[in-house]
């Protein structure tokens, strides 16, 4: 699957460095060509020759190495590759990426690069819940720069809690997505998904059912066809697919302004449950039931992200496809809210309980395009994903 694709491999200091070795072999394995280069901290986890074994390709670590100078210059090394690898991407390396520092190999390649880069953090959990990491994690975000990972679990200095790297297998997969190539190589491709997050108070908020499992499932889908993705993501219960570029929020607001900032783009999908409202002048401090706070709430209208971008005159993308979740006279609502909103395609659901569309793990659609509604059997997310990938492809081609 990854025939002839050239990953450079960086190789931070923590203890999930073992598992860089297995992520040689399997990356191999794929086909894929793997040049590793150590940082000086990975190097006291798993050793130069190791690396180089099990790569069968020499390892790079010192900046100032002459001999590989004379070989291959960092700028070209840095280039050299289809893709960057950092794992594990410690938090000091990460801290490094998003200052733009070079004062080693590892972080002169990172930032003299123009080849597109997979980061799989680990930390210890409160490292990686800090309020620096997070800065870092959101700036590199901003920069274009993919993650996967970190997952929840037991981690090696014994507290509990995300920080673990990634499975190798999640970080192949990872590898693979950005890698794809297909019908949509070359088309950047924008997708919102999940529900929104409007806050009553600092511990309150107003949400909705979405589970974010369809949007996931078509950015996944959509980057296997080779597209470039922008997952635009409100709190989802499923983690976002490795190898597309994320970009987390909370409220419908923040949604639109991570939205504007990924354009322009070829299409787009709107697969997330925004909210309709938000609560005006949300409170900074916890609302007390003695002052009879919720009961007097007051709500704006939140902006309606789809309808904006339909409506651009400038720069709108050649395919703007909406979601309809509806739980009565399904065609004709979503009919209307196609024209309603201005966009080209309306992905339209029943979202009615018995359904047990929303939150559950299938979906029974209906598109709706300028031809009129083509209605598809029931069938798993994944499924209606690849199928809906498919379509787009053939649109934009
Ligand atoms: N949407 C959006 N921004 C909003 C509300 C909705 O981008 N503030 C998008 C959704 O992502 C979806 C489509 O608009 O693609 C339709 O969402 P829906 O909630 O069904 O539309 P509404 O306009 O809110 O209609 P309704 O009155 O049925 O709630």
């Amino acid at each position: 699957m990854l025939g002839s694709k050239r990953i450079l491999l960086i190789i931070g200091g923590g203890i999930a460095a073992y598992k860089a070795l297995d992520l040689i072999r399997r990356l191999r394995e794929q086909g894929a060509t793997v040049t590793p280069v150590l940082t000086r901290a990975g190097a006291e986890f798993v050793t130069p020759l190791s690396a180089s074994a099990l790569a069968g390709h020499k390892v790079f670590s010192e900046l100032f190495d002459l001999t590989d100078e004379a070989e291959m210059g960092h700028i070209e090394l840095s280039r050299s590759a289809d893709l960057i690898v950092v794992a594990p991407a410690t938090a000091d390396l990460m801290a490094k990426m998003a200052g733009g520092r070079a004062d080693d190999l590892a972080s002169t390649l990172l930032l003299a690069t123009d080849t597109p880069v997979l980061v799989a953090p680990a930390m210890n959990v409160r490292m990686w819940l800090h309020a620096a990491t997070q800065r870092n994690v959101a700036t590199l975000c901003a920069d274009g720069i993919m993650l996967v990972g970190p997952n929840e679990g037991d981690m090696a200095c014994g507290e509990h809690g995300p920080g673990r790297m990634a499975e190798v297998q999640e970080i192949v997969a990872g590898v693979v997505t950005a890698l794809a190539d297909g019908p949509l190589s070359g088309q950047r491709i924008l997708v919102t998904s999940g529900p929104t997050h409007e806050p009553i108070d600092p511990v309150r908020y107003i949400a909705n059912r979405s589970s974010g499992v369809q949007g996931t499932a078509i950015a996944r889908a959509l980057a296997a066809l080779g597209a470039e993705v922008v997952f635009v993501t409100g709190p989802a219960s499923v983690p976002p697919p490795g190898g597309v570029e994320v970009v987390r929020v909370e409220t419908a607001r923040e949604m639109l302004a991570a939205v504007e900032a990924a354009l322009p783009v070829a299409a787009a999908v709107f697969a997330a449950a925004v909210a309709d409202w938000h609560v005006a002048g949300a409170s900074d401090r916890k609302l007390k039931k003695a002052t009879g706070g919720l009961a007097n709430l007051e709500f704006a209208e939140n902006p309606d992200i789809l309808a904006r971008v339909a409506g651009l005159k400038k720069g709108r993308p050649r395919l703007v496809v909406g979601f309809a979740a509806e739980t009565e006279d399904v065609i004709a609502n979503a009919t209307a809210k196609r024209l309603r909103k201005g966009c080209d395609w309306i992905v339209a659901n029943d979202v009615s309980p018995a359904t047990g569309i929303m939150g559950g793990g299938e979906n029974a659609v209906t598109l709706i395009t300028g031809e009129g509604p083509e209605t598809w059997p029931r069938m798993g997310k994944a499924a209606v994903a690849e199928r809906l990938a498919e379509r787009l492809a053939a649109a934009l081609a």
